[in-house]
């Protein structure tokens, strides 16, 4: 049961739940919530993307006080373009869930901001609607503001704290300097919208460096969007020196530079890019770095910089070494 609206999306082909969220304060065990259930595919873009978007959806859950069902991070191979299947794209996922509709409604004309929550309980009352299942994340992207610091509630699993710690302590000497490398094909298409003027100083993930504020964002630049290898060497080469760091970790969806990285350190920092099959590794291991440079643009950058953040690790962009404070955001 259950009200949903239909809108052609890519699934992609594997599912894997790699991070935990903590149960918030809840009913007694195996009882059902008379205020609702909140379902959500996140259909939408990569790890980052669905992350911005969970935490939207943890705001929206909260709105309506519906007990949120935690989606699963659906996975694209790291390194190659997502899967798109033909048809009806949300099939998969809600039988791999064993969910079943008997209604299907539009909800056309309501926003998932906080000013629609009366509306939203009117048309969907949790007594004619207890579970509301939606082909897509009931959030904006990139995340609001406001719901960056709901990032506490996501921890790391176990098991990926045990991996992640495993691959630092066996590739890496602190203090490690963390890079993010977002320079694939598909990132010079996007950047290139900022070269033309189609996208200004709001574009993707980079409220979080150029401020939230529409009319008084700092100028988004090129080299914040794609860094070329220029950026790369002089950024590295500031951040290992101020903190004279013993190695460089590279996360990137493409080139790595790890050659010419080595050879402007003269050999003299352990410079390694794992290039691991799930993007968590990465993800972890950025958020773990004594300093990590970001690319301002990108979600994936962002899901590091939220969680260091919270953390009171230090972070810079590419293009941007001294970003505004969290406390400005939290
Ligand atoms: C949907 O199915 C459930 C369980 O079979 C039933 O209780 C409910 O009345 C149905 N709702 C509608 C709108 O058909
Ligand atoms: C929220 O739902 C719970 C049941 O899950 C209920 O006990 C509580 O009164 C509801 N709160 C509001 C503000 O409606």
């Amino acid at each position: 049961m259950g009200a949903a609206a239909w809108a052609p999306l890519p699934l992609p082909p594997r599912l894997s739940l790699l991070l935990l969220l903590l149960p918030l304060p809840g009913l007694p065990a195996g009882s059902w919530d008379p205020a609702g259930y909140l379902l959500y595919c996140p259909c939408m873009g990569r790890f980052g993307n669905q992350a911005d978007h969970f935490l939207g959806s943890l705001a929206f859950a909260k709105l309506l006080n519906r007990t949120l069902a935690v989606p699963p991070w659906i996975e694209y191979q790291h390194h190659k373009p997502p899967f798109t299947n033909e048809g009806n794209p949300f099939g998969p996922f809600w039988d791999h869930f064993h969910v079943s509709f008997n209604k299907s409604e539009l909800f056309a004309g309501i926003s998932f901001s906080a000013s629609y929550k009366d509306q939203w309980i009117q048309r969907f009352p949790p007594e004619e609607h207890p579970v509301l299942a939606l082909p897509g994340a009931p959030a904006q992207f990139p995340v609001l503001k406001e719901h960056r610091q709901l990032q506490k509630y996501m921890v790391w699993s176990e098991e990926m704290v045990q991996v992640g710690q495993a691959q630092i302590h066996t590739h890496l000497s602190r203090p490690y300097v963390g890079i993010h490398l977002r320079i694939g094909s598909d990132w010079k298409n996007a950047c290139a919208m900022l070269k033309d003027g189609t996208a200004g100083s709001h574009f993707m993930a980079s409220p979080q460096c150029v401020g939230y504020g529409r009319g008084t964002a700092a100028p988004l630049t090129m080299t914040m969007c794609l860094p070329d290898l220029k950026e790369v060497r002089r950024a590295v080469k500031l951040w290992v020196q101020a903190l004279n760091a013993q190695s460089v970790y590279i996360a990137t969806d493409s080139e790595s530079y790890v050659p010419e990285i080595q050879q402007l350190l003269k050999g003299k920092v352990k410079v390694v890019s794992l290039r691991p099959e799930v993007a968590q590794i990465d993800l972890y291991i950025l958020g773990e770095a004594d300093h990590f440079i970001g690319n301002c643009v990108s979600s994936f950058t962002a899901f590091v910089k939220r969680e260091r953040d919270l953390q009171g690790k230090s972070s810079s962009f590419f293009g941007m070494d001294r970003p505004p404070q969290p406390r400005d955001e939290f």
